[in-house]
């Protein structure tokens, strides 16, 4: 994939959940006739990529993570053909597609599972990964992924008479990778989907996708990572610029790897992205190291984090590039935090027990983690967004919607879109029980408060700041592709970096604490504000015989050689930030 291909290095993703965001046929589950109509206002936020989670045939146990057929369309969101409806009406309006790929296991429901369980001869036996006894000890490295929900990763099926393999739910087979039939399938849906045009896969679970499933030695891949360099040589033949967005939660010293290298090196060992050469393998990683220490740094209210996980962070190969996020719709993961650190995060956004879930994660929205504080919510997603990587955002976050712990486990950041005050926020016009899941009633977040048409019209609106964000985001390639530098300032609750790359030069600051302060930095050119509302002045006409660098004293060939704007002092209130474009190359 040549340079001008890489659309993704600087594109806000937007995740959609279908059976949740918008009701066109009234029968009070999302579909695609709703979705379709919905796309201006995806238009007018600014986003450029929708993400799609599963919308396929599901006895939707799983929010759709258990598939039962790769080459359709659940019949409650519609059919094929409104599915090429919306994505014809996406493109049109500069809107790209990627859709979930969920082949690390199907639904129990697929008829390759049906099948393999009833037949021990059948072809597809060989597509699951079974054993007859259960294993004396518990695989340590293999447990289950819900723990409290699931309590073994093997479970008995009677038909087969043998105990199947599965790291998520029981009614999620893992599909067995190793089988050559297995990795052919994966092909062909993928071919089925770029066909009717997405721009690429949401790999679900890619790290437990080519684990050594059950630890078998019939599930052993020879060279796993050679699946998703497939995968990637496979999408890159038919898919013209298609992508692969993946899920791998793995360890920092592993994460890397997720990205391949052309030039054979393993990039979490790597120095420089120039070492490495091109990435071979996914082309955008979900950052769920990122997550974790930035809400560490919001619960502290202190930048240390923020640099810790930019340490931790193992470089990018060309090409390869990070998703960021705050929430996902799954639960807030601070699993890889250290112990203090996530005691610290469940203290300060979960302090109730119902709060948390599976023992390492929190099952809110980031605004009512942040007490709805409006400062507060805008300079975490302007620190998200001004981090090296592309950002995500899940439908709602834009206008600050809550949750519900009424609701069992991960559903409660599941709601239906709140659109407007009107009955059922707008989502649907059925009967209110009659609803795929309750909208947010009542309180802070409840729709009548919280919706879509209320913040349209209001300038100042977290909707309104969200669409001028967008826009100004995908006017700065240097946080997208820049090379990512830290600079040095007195108080510990203030982060302040540059992105530079060959357009130009962005420097930002942010203040994570509620208590007024300030921040000075040396920067090579006057500044022009691109966003947040800090005052700055220029305290000093030049660095005081400093090299200069906007604050750090190394001047780097940036094409910044000799320029000298001396140092500016910025004024940063209550979770104050500012965003500045210091030099523009072109
Ligand atoms: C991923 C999804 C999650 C789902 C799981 C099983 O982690 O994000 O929602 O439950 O895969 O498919």
């Amino acid at each position: 994939m040549g340079t001008k291909d890489r659309w993704y290095e600087n594109a806000t993703f937007y995740a959609i959940d279908v059976e949740a965001f918008a009701d066109g046929d009234g029968d009070g589950v999302g579909d695609f006739e709703g979705l379709t109509d919905r796309l201006d206002y995806l238009e007018s936020l600014g986003i450029d990529c929708v993400w799609l989670l599963p919308f396929y045939p599901s006895p939707n146990r799983d929010n759709g993570y258990d598939v039962m057929d790769y080459y359709g369309v659940d019949d409650r969101h519609g059919t094929l053909g409104d599915f090429v409806e919306f994505a014809r009406e996406a493109d049109r309006r500069g809107i790209r597609v990627i859709v979930d790929l969920v082949v690390n296991h199907t639904s129990d429901q697929h008829p390759w599972f049906r099948k393999a369980r009833e037949d021990p001869d059948s072809e597809y036996r060989d597509y699951y990964v079974w054993r007859e006894d259960l294993p004396e000890d518990p695989d340590p490295v293999r447990g289950p992924v819900f723990p409290g929900e699931e309590d073994s990763v093997w479970s008995y099926d009677e038909a087969a008479e043998a105990f199947y393999y599965h790291r998520f739910y029981h009614f999620q087979p893992d599909l067995n990778i190793a089988n050559p039939e297995v990795r052919e399938e994966i092909r062909k849906i993928m071919g089925f989907w770029l066909e009717l045009g997405v721009s690429g896969f949401r790999v679900d679970a890619a790290t437990l996708m080519i684990d050594n499933k059950g630890g078998l030695e019939s599930t052993r891949l020879d060279d796993p990572h050679g699946v998703l360099r497939d995968m990637r040589h496979f999408v890159e033949r038919r898919g013209d610029d298609a992508i692969l967005f993946a899920e791998a939660d793995d360890a920092p010293e592993h994460l890397g790897d997720y990205f391949g290298s052309t030039t054979g090196r393993q990039p979490s060992n790597a120095e420089t992205a120039a070492e490495l050469g091109e990435g071979d393998e996914m082309n955008v990683l979900l950052n769920f190291l990122l997550d974790a220490y930035l809400v560490l740094a919001l619960a502290e209210r202190e930048a240390g984090p923020i640099r810790d996980v930019l340490d931790l962070l193992p470089p990018r190969p060309e090409g390869g590039q990070w998703a960021n996020f705050l929430r996902n719709y799954d639960e807030l993961n601070v699993g890889r935090l250290p112990e203090d650190g996530q005691q610290k995060v469940f203290e300060a956004f979960a302090p109730d027990e119902d709060m948390r879930i599976y023992g390492r994660g929190i099952r809110r929205r980031l605004a009512p983690m942040l007490d709805g504080d409006p400062d507060r919510i805008r300079l975490a997603y302007s620190l998200l967004y001004s981090l090296p990587g592309t950002p995500l955002l899940v439908y709602g976050d834009e206008i600050g919607m809550g949750d519900d712990l009424d609701l069992p486990g991960r559903t409660a950041v599941r709601t239906p879109m709140q659109w407007s005050g009107e009955r059922n926020a707008g989502f649907s016009t059925a009967d209110s029980g009659e609803l795929v899941r309750p909208v947010v009633s009542g309180g802070e977040y409840g729709y009548e408060t919280v919706n879509v048409a209320a913040q349209r019209g209001d300038p100042d609106s977290l909707l309104q700041w969200f669409s001028r964000l967008n826009r100004l985001r995908g006017e700065c390639p240097e946080i997208g592709t820049g090379d990512c530098e830290v600079l040095d300032v007195d108080d510990p609750a203030v982060f302040a970096h540059r992105m530079v790359s060959d357009h130009g030069r962005v420097v930002a600051v942010h203040n994570l604490d509620d208590r007024p302060t300030e921040a000075t930095l040396d920067l090579v050119a006057e500044p022009d504000r691109l966003l947040g509302e800090a005052a700055f002045e220029q305290v000093r006409p030049d660095s005081g015989g400093t090299a200069v660098a906007d604050g750090n004293g190394d001047a780097d060939g940036s094409g910044a050689a000799g320029a000298d704007a001396g140092a500016w002092r910025f004024e940063l209130d209550r979770y104050g930030f500012c965003w500045v474009r210091v030099e523009q190359h072109v």
